[in-house]
């Protein structure tokens, strides 16, 4: 084990702080990465693969998923919660085998996006807030955030993974009892319009043309993670939204783009308390220690290249009009 990760142990048992970056995952890249076996057509994750995947329950049943982002909030999707309240949801992180072990919080606070829509599923995300932060370690860890939108390529994502409890077959009653994988290939936006419709440019697909890899129901929520070369963190580019069936050839599965909101979830997390990244001038918390970290990893200091450009054709604008 590398002196830095036992130091980095350490650190976690004696502070209670995410002391580990957003992306990766101490319980299985190392020491010795294995090679991942290869939802739909997919497979049985292992424990501590997707440390920052959880299970959303109601009185004991899976009915979604999503991640862990921050140690006081959780990242799903709006639809997820159309008929639910706060007190009826219960977190469970921490463990891929439903209902054992693991760490579970009760939520205080769903925030859905206010621009999400029923009826075309555009803004199909919520955050939410936990009743108590969870804590660093026992097989928990935190996804990290793409940046701004302008900034992504989908060129430039390597291997991506889609994640969850849900059911292994379209129109299955039950879902998965073990936390499922399928490896799926981020699909070109014009290309996904042309074979299913109904996107907004705030949706990513993903998955293979032959169809065969999918989510499917109960894996809403969920993230689409994806890694940019190997052995670098893990960003979420999605969270698990709709599909016309599940693993059907030419029908790739829809996420919510993630990146488009980051702004949102900054101000939505901020506004509740408890923001994602350090307020300037503030001593950081328990909560806020981990952006702390890897602020250029997260995305956070980097500036919008549009906001200049506009300023300036603003300006302009103004000057001819007089
Ligand atoms: N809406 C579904 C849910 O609530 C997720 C469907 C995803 N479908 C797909 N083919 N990728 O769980």
């Amino acid at each position: 084990m590398a002196a830095w990760r036992l130091l980095e142990l350490l650190l976690l048992g004696a502070t209670g702080v995410w002391a580990t970056g957003c992306g990766f995952r101490p319980e299985y890249d190392s020491p010795s990465p294995s090679p991942a076996p290869r939802i739909i057509g997919g497979q049985k994750s292992r424990p501590g693969e997707w440390p920052w995947v959880v299970s959303l329950q109601t009185q004991g049943h899976h009915f979604c998923g999503g991640s862990v982002i921050h140690s006081w909030w959780v990242l799903s999707a709006a639809h997820c919660f159309h008929d639910i309240r706060p007190q009826d949801v219960t977190v469970a992180a921490g463990s891929v085998t439903l209902g054992m072990g693991g760490v579970t919080r009760r939520v205080r606070r769903i925030v859905s996006h206010p621009s999400y829509s029923r009826s075309t599923y555009d803004s199909d995300l919520a955050l939410l807030l936990l009743s108590r932060p969870l804590p660093p370690g026992r097989g928990l860890g935190l996804v990290c955030l793409p940046g701004e939108p302008a900034e992504e390529d989908d060129g430039q994502w390597g291997s991506c993974y889609v994640a969850g409890w849900g059911t292994t077959e379209y129109g299955q009653e039950r879902g998965s009892g073990a936390l499922r994988e399928a490896g799926v290939r981020i699909v070109d936006w014009l290309r996904c319009m042309w074979w299913i419709g109904a996107l907004t440019q705030n949706m990513v697909c993903a998955g293979h043309e032959e169809g065969g890899r999918d989510a499917c129901q109960g894996d809403s929520g969920g993230p689409l993670q994806c890694q940019a070369p190997q052995g670098s963190p893990w960003y979420q580019v999605g969270v698990v939204s709709w599909g016309r069936g599940c693993g059907r050839r030419q029908r790739p599965g829809v996420y919510t783009r993630v990146a488009n909101y980051r702004a949102w979830m900054d101000e939505a997390a901020a506004a509740a308390g408890r923001p994602l990244r350090p307020q300037k001038a503030t001593p950081t918390g328990l909560g806020s220690a981990p952006q702390k970290t890897e602020p250029e990893v997260a995305g956070g200091a980097r500036p919008c290249p549009w906001r200049p450009l506009g300023l300036a054709l603003g300006l302009a604008l103004g000057r001819w009009l007089g």
